[in-house]
C-alpha cells in the first residue's frame, strides 16, 4: 500500500459496546494538534443513553496520515478501552469506527490544560502576583487553540496553596490509577493533564503510543520547551520507563537519584490526603 492513505479505507471491526453513531456526532473547533493527530471539540447527542448533547473531545487522524499513526491512534483507543474509567483521567465515550474516519469519543475538559491553567492563576506571594486578595478581576492573556491568544476578562480566582495540593493530589490519585492498570505514561507534564468542571483534573494521552528507540532529546514542546529538564535521569540516559520514572514529574522530595528510594502513586495519594485533610 501507499504510504499516505485515506483513513477511510480502513476496515475496523464492529465493537458495538462502544460504537457511537457518527451521525449523532456535531464537530466543532480545533482544540489541539500533534503531530499526527487533531482534537476537535464536538456535540454528541446521546452519548450517555438520555438525549441531551454533550460536549465532547473527538480524536482524529489529520489529512495524509500514514498506516502507522492509523495504527498508533486504534492502538490508543484499544488501550483506553482496557484502562477503564477513573474521576482523575480522560475517558472514552465512545468511537466511530464504521464508514469513515476513525473518530475517538473522549471527555472534554473546559478549562485546558493545567499548564496554561497555573499560569493564569498565579497564587499570590509569587513574584507575578501583586495584590492582597484572593479574588481579583484580572485580563489574562489566554492563550487559544490557535496560538494566538485571546483577552479574557473574567473574575479569577488566585490560587491557593490548598488548591495546589488539592491538584497534586488528584494527579496522584488518576496516576496511582493508571499504575494499578499497569499503565505507564511517559511524558507525565502540566500540559498533559486537562481541567475539568469543578477544579476536577484529568490524566490525559496516558493511551499513546510513544516511539522510544526514536526519542528525540532535542525535541522541543509546541511551546518550546525541552521535556528532558523533568525526565528521570533512567528515562532520559538509559530509556527506562516505569511508574518510578513518571513520578519525577511531581517534586522536588521525589527527585531521588535512585528510583527505588522515589514514593509511588500509591504513597503520594496518602502523602498529600494527609496535607489536604490537616491544616490547609
Ligand atoms: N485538548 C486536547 N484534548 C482535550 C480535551 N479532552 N478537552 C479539552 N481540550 C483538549
Amino acid at each position: 500500500s501507499s504510504e499516505f492513505t485515506d483513513v477511510s479505507e480502513y476496515d475496523l471491526p464492529l465493537d458495538t459496546k462502544w460504537e457511537f453513531p457518527r451521525e449523532r456526532l456535531v464537530l466543532g473547533d480545533r482544540l489541539g494538534e500533534g503531530a499526527f493527530g487533531l482534537v476537535v471539540k464536538g456535540e454528541a447527542f446521546g452519548i450517555f443513553k438520555d438525549n441531551n448533547s454533550v460536549t465532547v473531545a473527538v480524536k482524529m487522524l489529520k489529512e495524509g496520515s500514514t498506516d502507522r499513526e492509523m495504527m498508533d491512534l486504534i492502538r490508543e483507543m484499544e488501550m483506553m478501552k482496557l484502562i477503564g474509567k477513573h474521576k482523575n483521567i480522560i475517558n472514552l465515550l465512545g468511537c466511530c469506527t464504521q464508514r469513515g474516519p476513525l473518530y475517538v469519543v473522549v471527555e472534554f475538559a473546559p478549562n485546558g490544560n493545567l499548564r496554561d491553567y497555573l499560569k493564569s492563576h498565579r497564587p499570590l506571594g509569587s513574584s507575578f502576583a501583586c495584590v492582597s486578595e484572593y479574588e481579583r478581576p484580572t485580563v489574562a492573556m489566554v492563550p487559544n487553540n490557535s496560538g494566538s491568544s485571546i483577552a479574557e476578562t473574567k473574575e479569577q480566582k488566585a490560587l491557593t496553596p490548598k488548591d495546589l495540593i488539592s491538584y497534586a493530589y488528584q494527579v496522584a490519585r488518576g496516576m496511582e490509577y493508571l499504575a494499578s492498570r499497569q499503565c505507564i505514561h511517559r511524558d507525565l507534564a502540566a500540559r498533559n493533564v486537562l481541567v475539568a468542571e469543578e477544579y476536577v483534573l484529568k490524566i490525559a494521552d496516558f493511551g499513546l503510543t510513544r516511539n522510544l528507540q526514536q526519542f528525540d532529546y532535542y525535541k522541543k514542546t509546541t511551546d518550546g520547551r525541552l521535556p528532558v529538564k523533568w525526565m528521570a535521569p533512567e528515562a532520559l540516559f538509559d530509556r527506562k520507563y516505569t511508574s518510578k520514572s513518571d513520578v519525577y514529574a511531581i517534586m522536588h522530595s521525589c527527585w531521588q537519584e535512585d528510583p527505588n528510594n522515589r514514593p509511588d502513586f500509591n504513597r503520594l495519594v496518602q502523602e498529600l490526603d494527609k496535607i489536604l485533610t490537616s491544616s490547609l
